[in-house]
Order: C-alpha cells, then sequence, then structure tokens
C-alpha cells in the first residue's frame, strides 16, 4: 500500500523553526515545537493567551509585525533570525498564509499551513508521548478528530512507564550485544524479556531495580538459544461480572499467557480475550464439593510456570478479597515463581454500583465491612455483635445459605430489623438481579424470589440511596 507521507522524526533540538501567527492554532504547534528543543521565533503582531504564556517562559522569540516576506529575508539577511528548518502558518489570513507558502517553496523549506492540506508539505500528528517512545497518528490531514479518536485509545493502551521502559533497555543493550553474541538469539532474548513480568515491573509498577534483577537474571539464563527459562505467574481479579469490569492491566497480562487457569466466576467475554492458541484449564470450585481442590490449582500453576510457561489466575472479583490469592501466591513464593497480582474490581464494588447505591455516604455510613457469609469448619465465627453496633455498611460474600443466621445474628444484637437489605444475584451481568426489603424479612425473601448464588447481601442505611439515584425511581 502507498503512503501519502512518510513517517519521519525529525531532531529539532536547537534547530531553529518559525510559526507565524500567535493565535490559539499557532501556539499549540509551537508548544510541539518547543517541546523537542527547538528555537522557536513567532511573527505575529499580536499574541493570544497560549502564546503569550510561552513568551512568559521564554519558549520563544516574538517579532510583533505582520509577516512579509521582505521583512523576513532583511531580517535573515542582518543575522536577526536563521533560516528556518520548519515553518508553519496558522493565520486567519489567507494573503500571509499564501505568501509564506510561496516564501517556503521558493526557499525549499518545508511548510505547514494549518487546516489547509494543500499547502503542506508535512503534518503535525497526534502523538502518544511516552519518550522516548512516541506513537504518532495522522489520517494524512483528512480528519485531526478521528487521528484525536485513535491517540486516546492508544493512551489507554500504552503504558505510562514505556518510557522507562525503552530508557532502561537502551542501557542494557550493549551488554546483552557482548553476552548473546547471534542475532537470533539477541532476538528471542528480548522477545522473551519483553512479553513477561519484567516490562510490568519497569512500566506500571515502577519497580526498576527489581526489574532490572529479572533482566541480569534472564540473561544468565539465556547461555544457549532457545534454553527453557522459569515461567511466570499473574493472579488476575476478573471482576464481578461484566467483562467490560476488567482493568487494562489484567487484559494486557492475560493477552501474554501461554495457559489460563479460570473459576467459575469467570466471564466467558473475559476468557475469549486469551490469545487463541492459549492452553485453558477450568479450575471452578463449587460449593460443597470442590472440582479441583484449591491445593491442587496451586500446584498445577507452579509446575506450568516450572515448565516455562506464562500462567494467568483469572479470578473472578479481587483476588485478595475472599479469592483465596494470597495462599495461591504463598505457595508461587515457596517455589520461587515470579508472580504479580492485578486487583480487581470486588463484587461489593462492582454490584451495589450496579444496583444503583453506594457503599459509603456522608449521611449514612461512614465505613464498609466485606464480611464472609461461609464460614471454614474451625474459624471463628461471625462478630455480629460488633457488626450491629458498627454503623458499617455490611456486604456478605456467599451468605445467601447462611442467611438464616445473618438475619438473627445482627437482630439479636441490636440492629433494627428495618434495616434496608439488598440482595444482588449475578451482579453486573445481563441477567442481574436486584431484590430490597429490610433484615426482618431477608430470609422470606431469598425464599420467595428463589435467589441462588452467586449473590451478595448487602445490609445497611446506604441502600435507602437508591431511589434518589434513579431517575424517576423505576428500578428493576
Ligand atoms: C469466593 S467469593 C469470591 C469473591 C471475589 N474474589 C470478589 O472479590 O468479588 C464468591 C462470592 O462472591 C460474591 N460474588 C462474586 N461475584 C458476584 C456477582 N457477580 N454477583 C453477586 N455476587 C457475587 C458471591 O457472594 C459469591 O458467592
Amino acid at each position: 500500500m502507498s503512503l501519502d507521507y512518510l513517517p519521519i522524526f525529525l531532531n529539532l533540538k536547537q534547530q531553529p523553526c518559525l510559526i507565524i501567527g500567535g493565535g490559539a492554532v499557532a501556539a499549540r504547534k509551537a508548544d510541539l515545537f518547543i517541546q523537542a528543543g527547538a528555537v522557536v521565533d513567532v511573527i505575529a503582531p499580536e499574541l493570544g493567551n497560549e502564546m503569550n504564556f510561552h513568551l512568559e517562559h521564554d519558549k520563544i522569540n516574538w517579532h510583533p509585525v505582520k509577516f512579509s516576506v521582505l521583512w523576513l529575508e532583511q531580517l535573515e539577511s542582518l543575522g536577526g533570525i536563521p533560516q528556518p528548518k520548519l515553518v508553519i502558518s496558522a493565520t486567519d489570513d489567507q494573503a500571509v498564509n499564501l505568501a509564506v507558502y510561496a516564501y517556503c517553496q521558493q526557499k525549499g523549506i518545508p511548510v505547514n499551513v494549518a487546516d489547509q492540506t494543500k499547502y503542506c508539505d508535512f503534518i503535525l500528528p497526534a502523538i502518544v508521548n511516552r519518550n522516548p517512545v512516541i506513537i504518532a497518528v495522522s489520517t494524512g490531514g483528512r480528519s485531526p478528530v478521528l487521528a484525536r479518536v485513535i491517540k486516546a485509545r492508544l493512551e489507554t493502551l500504552v503504558p505510562a512507564g514505556y518510557g522507562r521502559l525503552a530508557n532502561l533497555l537502551g542501557q542494557y543493550r550493549d551488554q546483552v550485544k557482548a553476552t548473546i553474541s547471534t542475532l537470533v538469539g539477541r532476538k528471542l532474548f528480548w522477545e522473551n524479556l519483553l512479553s513477561g513480568l519484567f516490562v510490568d515491573k519497569v512500566a506500571t509498577s515502577n519497580d526498576t531495580k527489581e526489574a532490572e534483577q529479572l533482566l541480569v537474571q534472564a540473561l544468565a539464563e539465556h547461555n544457549v538459544v532457545g534454553q527453557q527459562t522459569t515461567g511466570e505467574v499473574y493472579l488476575i481479579g476478573a471482576g464481578p461480572g461484566d467483562p467490560d469490569l476488567m482493568t487494562f492491566k489484567g487484559l494486557r497480562l492475560l493477552q501474554q499467557a501461554d495457559v489460563v487457569l479460570y473459576d467459575r466466576l469467570v466471564a466467558p467475554e473475559i476468557l475469549d480475550m486469551a490469545r487463541r492458541e492459549a492452553e485453558r484449564i477450568y479450575v471452578g470450585k463449587k460449593d460443597k464439593h470442590h472440582a479441583v481442590p484449591q491445593q491442587d490449582i496451586s500446584q498445577m500453576m507452579v509446575d506450568l510456570a516450572k515448565q516455562g510457561k506464562k500462567v494467568a489466575r483469572l479470578k473472578g472479583g479481587d483476588p485478595y478479597i475472599f479469592g483465596r490469592g494470597a495462599e495461591e501466591a504463598e505457595l508461587l513464593v515457596e517455589n520461587n515463581i515470579p508472580y504479580q497480582v492485578v486487583p480487581g474490581i470486588t463484587a461489593a464494588a462492582g454490584c451495589s454500583a450496579y444496583a444503583g447505591f453506594p457503599l459509603t455516604h456522608r449521611d449514612y455510613a461512614q465505613s464498609v465491612a466485606l464480611v464472609t457469609g461461609h464460614q471454614q469448619a474451625g474459624a471463628a465465627g461471625i462478630d455480629y455483635a460488633r457488626l450491629a453496633q458498627s454503623g458499617d455498611t455490611m456486604v456478605f460474600y456467599m451468605g445467601i445459605k447462611n442467611a438464616q443466621k445473618i438475619q438473627s445474628g445482627l437482630m439479636e444484637h441490636g440492629l433494627s430489623p428495618q434495616t434496608p437489605v439488598a440482595i444482588i444475584e449475578n451482579g453486573t451481568k445481563a441477567n442481574q438481579r436486584v431484590s430490597i426489603s429490610q433484615l426482618d424479612g431477608l430470609v422470606s425473601m431469598i425464599e420467595a424470589e428463589v435467589i441462588k448464588p452467586p449473590a451478595l447481601i448487602i445490609v445497611g442505611e446506604v441502600i435507602s440511596v437508591r431511589e434518589k439515584l434513579t431517575p424517576g425511581g423505576q428500578h428493576d
């Protein structure tokens, strides 16, 4: 396919660039030149606010005259202004724009007349700036708005720390070259490194020290081309159900995985986002009969990582909130497997928001308790006395089967029977169902409406805010 324009990156440090015009458009173009380190001269009888800002910060040289070729040539010959490398004309006087264009054509200086593609030798793209990583987007001047929309999407995909990442890679380039003699070997080394935990350590956690250790270790392990290295594990919170509630980081790591271990609560749409060739292993658990015991899941992760695989462990909600993520992480640490935890939106946050009420509110609740309604054998019971007196919004996970105990436990310790209660079944999913009652009607509501897990029981005055937050007071 042909190219309308050749994208190149110019080094403009200390290079003279000229801008004709002092308005907002001219100022925005000047800003790019300034960022690129150019020496910027501006010719304009007056300056607008934005250009004045550049002047006040000594970023431009201002010539307060109306542009004329004669004046410019005189100034150049007197050495007052060097011949520019690039020129931009951004005035609302077309005669001036055309004169600038003609002057540049005659002198062979690349020129851009703002918003007039036919008078442009070059165009300035929309950029995603993670210096020294720079992504330029152009529609060939056809739709600057489309270019900005694409830029906005890229902004969300490219972590802010990619500049730091590029700098670090640059620092180790020579060392890698000295250690791995073949081009193919180096390519493989960099590809392996850049598809692993290292990237996230630098780019998103700002953990350069640990990342450097990973790099050095990978370099030491890379004596033989293609040698098996240890894999890694990502414990990813997939959110409560709506696939859009997964984080960018979770998605990025999921798409790097060779194997995906997933729970019953993970939405199929999220699983679909893994690489097509990634192996998918279901490790879902059902109450009372564990499809795969927790220990086996943890061991499976360790074994897969030891085979050099990148393992994504997808968990519903957040891995560290009733997700047994810590137990899995513990075994990974014991086995020296690099891992990272990606937080997810926990069911309490997702379900309450989608059901239309907050978890805290200045007037109703200053704190939240996340409580498991499913007590492990031998574990201390729920402290209903404390909860009933706390004023917390209480969110019971896995509480449906123990609803009777929750209801009587809270009422016996003094919580008003009229306290609002919400049950959110399949929260944030297309089949979400919200049932509202009060504490003394909790159990009868579950029976009457045949409510089944996964469901959250939320108890607290904040639920009454729902009325105010729903336009027209309509609820599902
Ligand atoms: C083992 S816990 C996992 C919690 C998860 N780690 C989190 O942060 O949301 C499972 C319980 O979370 C709650 N839950 C998870 N997803 C839910 C959803 N979409 N709707 C309602 N409750 C949900 C239910 O109470 C379910 O029994």
